[in-house]
Formats: C-alpha cells, structure tokens, sequence
C-alpha cells in the first residue's frame, strides 16, 4: 500500500525535538520558527506536558464521553481561567476544522438560520461546512458546495453593514480569524471586529472567532480578536493547544444552551487529550509565556522593518508574515536548506513566523542574521 499523495514534502526527517530544535536522521539541528504549522506552542517535547502525558497513559488513556471524565472539567476551569472567559462552556474535539464546523451548526441551532458570512483570503479547515466557508474554490469538492455562504472582503465595514442591511434576518453567523494565517498574516482591525459584534448583536447573528491558528497566546493576548476589546459568542481553538497532540475546542458564551445529543464526538475530550492541555496551560501560565510571545515578537517584528528590500511586515506577537518581492521568491529555501531554519509560507511570497511561545531572543538573532544575509 502507498500513502495518498496530496502533500508536497521536504526532503527532511525529524527524529528529535527540544524547545525550539529540530534534529534530522544525519543528526543536522535546525531552528523551528514553524512549529509544525503553529501547533509546537510551548516547546517540542516539554518536560511538563510529556510528564502530563505520559502519567496519564499509565492510568488511563482513554475512555468515550459516557462517563464522567474530570479532567474535562478541570481543563474547562483552566481555560475560561487563563481566557479570561470564565463565563463560557467548552466542548471538546480533534481539530481546528471540526472546531469550525461545529460552531457554524452551533450557531445554526441557536438562532434556526442558515446564512454564514466568511471572507475572502479566510481558512477555517477541510470538513464540509469549514471548507465552504474557506476562501479557495479548489478545496471545496462539488459536494460541499452551498449557497449558504458569503464571501466578503476583508476589514470593509461598508460590506458588512450593506449586508447585514440586505439580509440581515437570515443570517446565522459571522465567521473571522483574528489574524488570517493561510491568507498571508492579515489582521481584522478593531474597527472591524467592533462592528461584527454590534451587527451581530443588532440581528441576533452569532459572532464566531476562528482562533485556531492565531489564539492560544500566540499574539501575547489569549485569543487576538481580544484587541478589539470585545467578547465574541464562540471562540474554536485546535493548534496550540496540545502541544501537537490532537486536540480542539470551542469556548461557547453563556447564552448558548446545550440539549443532549446537541453535537458529539467519539474522541473529543479524551483523558490524553485533557491531561496535554491542561499541561500547555500550566506551562503558559507558569512560564509567562504571553508575555513572551508579546516581547519577543515586537523585538522581531521592530528588526524585520529595518529591511528595505522587504514590501511589508504584518502580524502581531509570535505569528508575523514577512511579505517579499517576487524576486525573492528562494529566500525560504535558502532559509532551510542553507541556514538550518524551519519557516511557513503563505502565497504568493509570504513567509511565515509562527514558533514556540517561548522562542528566546537568541533563537530571533539567529533568524534575523541569516535573513540578513539572504537579503544583502
Ligand atoms: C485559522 C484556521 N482555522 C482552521 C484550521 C483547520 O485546522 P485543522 O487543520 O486542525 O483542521 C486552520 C488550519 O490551518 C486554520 O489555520
């Protein structure tokens, strides 16, 4: 049997981690300021969340939500805690895209509608409703298709207001990453977020905060879109939130009221996945690494500007894009093969920032002084 083939590899095999180190087969260390796509959040192979793990997996590794499974609870507690949302409900899944699709049906459940405003340059993952509301017609199998879904441009109050003014009564939900990831490190301004939720509240449309890829403390606060000083209704988070043991979730807003059977998953919530989070919150609180992220991520992003040939540095915190000319179109290559330095890239010519949370100032220079040359 063959593997399906959809992903585009390097040429490279990881067979050891430490904090922000990757070591291939011939023993060839390398910096990851990718972490397996924003997942390494607070270090590969932390001594906490592989104690967490491991301890748990002695005693019981999993067991299906029929039973009482406390860890859940404690893990809710921890969260709403370092969320600040102590107010909200979680439940428990297996990734960002099922995180997604079951706040669309959440939504969708609470106020019977069916409309779903995404934008465009959005991802929300690969699971039907997810995909339809991801801004790329090639992943969206003719299945999935649905009307359902508008895509509109990104931080244009007008369109938002114009729509809302259109249809508001049937739409459901709202649907926007703090930052867009896939769609080249773009933030929602304020402005923007501020409106989604006054239309939201206006329509009794359900405000949903994709913080997948840009929550968890990546940008120095817990979840980004918290910089416009709002509350959305639900917030999906999958990433770093295990450490790169699959795990996600929705922190659900009080006024969403659950009925048996209402959503479910055979895995979601189970006693590794809970055990693994609760470490990755433990670590983040006891080690500040919001803070961190928030310090060492404005040092980056200050040194980044200093470079002329650059067209523009966006982002915040841990999570930064670096957008090049077409012409440097070899400079993440070169960054990996030459320099040893794990990046993301998003199209056309963006690359990506997206390590551990508590990256070292020293892990910085060292990118900042090979992205120097690469620029010369
Ligand atoms: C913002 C955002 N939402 C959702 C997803 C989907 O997450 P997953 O791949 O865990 O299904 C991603 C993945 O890249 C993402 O970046």
């Amino acid at each position: 049997m063959k593997l399906f083939d959809v992903y585009p590899l390097n040429d490279i095999e990881i067979v050891k981690a430490l904090e922000s180190t990757v070591w291939d087969a011939d023993g060839t260390d390398y910096l990851d300021l990718y972490g397996g796509h924003a997942v390494i959040s607070v270090g590969h192979t932390h001594p906490h969340t592989v104690k967490r793990l491991t301890d748990q997996l002695h005693q019981v590794g999993f067991y299906s939500n029929s039973v009482k499974i406390s860890l859940q609870n404690q893990l809710a507690e921890k969260l709403g805690q370092v969320s600040g949302k102590t107010d909200y409900q979680l439940f428990l899944v297996n990734s960002g895209a099922e995180a997604n699709e079951n706040a669309l049906k959440l939504a969708s459940f609470y106020n019977g509608r069916k409309k779903v405003i995404a934008f465009k340059g959005a991802f929300h993952g690969r699971t039907s409703l997810a995909v339809s509301a991801t801004d790329n017609p090639k992943i969206i199998a003719p299945v999935n298709e649905t009307e359902n879904v508008m895509f509109l441009p990104f931080n244009d109050i007008g369109a938002l207001e114009n729509a809302f003014a259109e249809s508001g009564s049937e739409i459901s939900s709202v649907i926007i990453e703090g930052i867009q990831g896939v769609g080249g490190i773009r933030e929602a301004s304020a402005a923007f977020l501020q409106t989604i939720r006054s239309l939201c509240d206006q329509h009794d449309a359900v405000f949903i905060a994709d913080s997948v890829q840009c929550g968890y403390g990546r940008t120095g606060l817990f979840y980004s879109h918290d910089v416009a000083g709002i509350n959305a209704d639900i917030y999906s988070m999958a990433k770093g939130m295990g450490n790169g043991f699959p795990v996600g979730a929705i922190s659900i807003a009080p006024k969403f009221k659950p009925w048996y059977g209402m959503l479910g998953t055979t895995f979601g919530g189970n006693h590794l996945a809970c055990a693994v989070s609760l470490a990755v919150l433990e670590v983040i609180e006891q080690d500040n690494l919001m803070a961190n992220a928030a310090s060492v991520g404005d040092y980056l992003i200050t040194e980044l500007k200093k470079f002329d040939k650059v067209n523009e540095i966006r982002g915040r915190g841990l999570m930064i894009g670096i957008d090049l000319p077409d012409e440097l179109a070899s400079v993440k290559k070169n960054l990996l093969y030459k320099h040893h330095i794990f990046t993301g890239e998003a199209k056309p010519n963006v690359i990506r920032l997206l390590p551990a949370l508590n990256l070292t100032k020293a892990n910085a220079d060292r990118f900042l002084e090979a992205l120097a040359e690469e620029l010369k």
